[in-house]
């Protein structure tokens, strides 16, 4: 245990040498604030950053020779389908390999609670897997809190998952009755600190809900402290119309949103992220908008046609009724059973693929606005995921930042840790600072890469040194250290 200082009936000295229970010598501090980074040492005491300086002088328990590598706050992925994951897999490996240290579960309109259901989830909801158990959001939350995962954890409520408890109908609005039922699940769960509120208006289980659908429900997020993200209604020829809604939704309920995953799909559409973006940063004058993104120019979700409409290229990820087509192009599937495109989408379905559909300029675009967070995005349930789910951190980080020079390391950093931390009220995460809570990822910025790909797609990056969560390691030297430290993360005000 260290000791920065002690209250006695004196008063307050400070006393020279410290013990700590971490010390991570000799590496370059990069913060998460967005400054370069400095050679500095790490004190770690009772699960938070005790100091940080030359601290040549202490001991520690634990003693981590950085020499040659970054220590940044371990990184937020904003994006994920981790739900399940946290449950079924809690060493979190996808995660926990790409130096990922907290998750935001629930997006797309896609929560694992409050939902019991006894079939198979309709699409999207089937991205989660089976094990829509928790008829309250609090019983999940208890179920993870008495066996948590590695990483921590924030979760938003989904739309879809609310409106599959509440209707029996889903192609039409949600009536009176059916939104008071969806507002009593969403309250409950914000009272049980869920962090926001997320639709998928582009699925099918959400796609007839109104713009007032969702205004109803998200009036319940300001008191509670919550945002709003969204998987849009568009993201090819309609998606400035799809960005106004949100930001509409996000001022008549008066909270943040999230754009999430953005991108246009669609040849037609390339390019027009000039455009998105402009909407975006003029809004910004009004109102708290926030996006995240993928450093792919693939998308990936559930098989459906409109995705394949736009799309040059499209893998299957996974297919109930064919699993042996997990990995295989859909145009050669078609060839080889004589079937046209929607034939063999149905002939696959239920399943999920990969969608070719962006334009690399779109994408690096995107990742070089300032506002822009990195979400991974990742399937874990699927058999031959997109490599977003093993690789998207490390892509950034090495691929994008080192490699291409899109911006630099700290920034790179900055848009996974301090950025995130503060659009979604993490207050004492994101930064390597005296006081936070002590998650930290060690990475080699000269090796650091993603290695998972399309046709080889489960491949942990590479050039992750070490990954402590509250204090914890959860991932050395390429493998889980099998500590489960995660805690799950409640709204703060920010
Ligand atoms: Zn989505
Ligand atoms: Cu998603």
């Amino acid at each position: 245990m260290a000791t920065a200082g002690a209250e006695t009936n004196e008063g307050y000295f400070v006393i020279a040498t410290t013990r700590y229970d971490t010390l991570i010598t000799g590496g370059t501090v990069i913060d998460g604030t967005g400054a370069p980074g400095a050679r500095a040492d790490v004190g770690v005491a009772e699960g938070r950053i005790v100091a940080v300086g030359d601290l040549g002088a202490a001991t520690a328990e634990r003693a981590i020779d950085a020499s040659g590598l970054v220590v940044a706050p371990g990184f937020i992925d904003v994006h994920t389908h981790d739900d399940n994951l946290l449950l079924t897999a809690p060493e979190m490996a996808p995660k926990a390999s790409q130096g990922v240290t907290t998750v935001i579960a629930g997006n797309c309109g896609v929560s694992l609670a409050p939902l019991v259901l006894s079939e198979r989830p309709p699409p999207p909801l089937d991205l989660l897997g089976e094990g829509y158990r928790f008829p309250r959001f609090a019983a999940y939350v208890e179920t993870l809190e008495a066996a948590p995962a590695a990483t921590n954890a924030a979760f938003l409520v989904g739309h879809a998952t609310l409106r599959v408890g509440a209707m029996d109908d889903l192609d039409r609005p949600a009536d009176d009755g059916e939104i008071a039922a969806m507002r009593a699940g969403l309250g409950e769960a914000l009272d049980a600190g869920a962090v926001g509120l997320s639709t998928g208006l582009f699925y099918p289980p959400a796609r007839a809900a109104p713009t007032s659908e969702i205004v109803a429900l998200a009036a319940l997020l300001k008191p509670a402290g919550g945002l709003y993200t969204t998987h849009m209604r568009n993201e090819n020829s309609a998606v400035i119309e799809a960005i106004e809604e949100t930001l509409e939704i996000g001022r008549r309920a008066d909270v943040p949103v999230v754009i999430s995953h953005h991108k246009v799909q669609g040849k037609a559409n390339f390019g027009r992220t000039r455009e998105t973006l402009a909407l975006i940063e003029a809004a910004r004058a009004s109102q708290r908008v926030a996006l995240d993104v993928y450093p792919y120019i693939a998308s990936s979700t559930v098989l459906m046609e409109a995705p394949a409409d736009q799309a040059m290229r499209v893998l299957v990820t996974w297919s109930e009724a064919v699993p042996e087509a997990a990995g295989r192009d859909l145009d050669d599937l078609a060839a080889d059973w004589g079937l046209d495109r929607t034939e063999t989408i149905a002939r696959l379905r239920p399943a999920g693929a990969v969608y070719f559909a962006m334009d690399e300029d779109d994408v690096r675009r995107v990742l070089g606005y300032a506002r822009a967070m990195i979400g991974s995005d990742g399937l874990p349930h699927d058999t031959r995921p997109h490599p977003r789910l093993w690789g998207a951190f490390a892509r950034v980080l090495g691929h994008y930042a080192r490699d291409v020079g899109l911006f630099s390391l700290a920034e790179a950093v900055h848009r996974m840790t301090g950025l995130p931390a503060a659009e979604f009220g993490l207050v004492d995460r994101g930064a390597v600072a005296p006081g936070n809570w002590a998650d930290l990822t060690l990475f080699d910025p000269a090796t650091i890469i993603d290695r998972a790909t399309f046709a080889d797609p489960i491949r942990p990056a590479a050039g992750i040194v070490q990954v402590l969560v509250n204090g914890e390691p959860i991932w050395r030297d390429g493998a889980a250290t099998g500590a489960r430290p995660g805690r799950v993360l409640r709204r703060q005000a920010a």
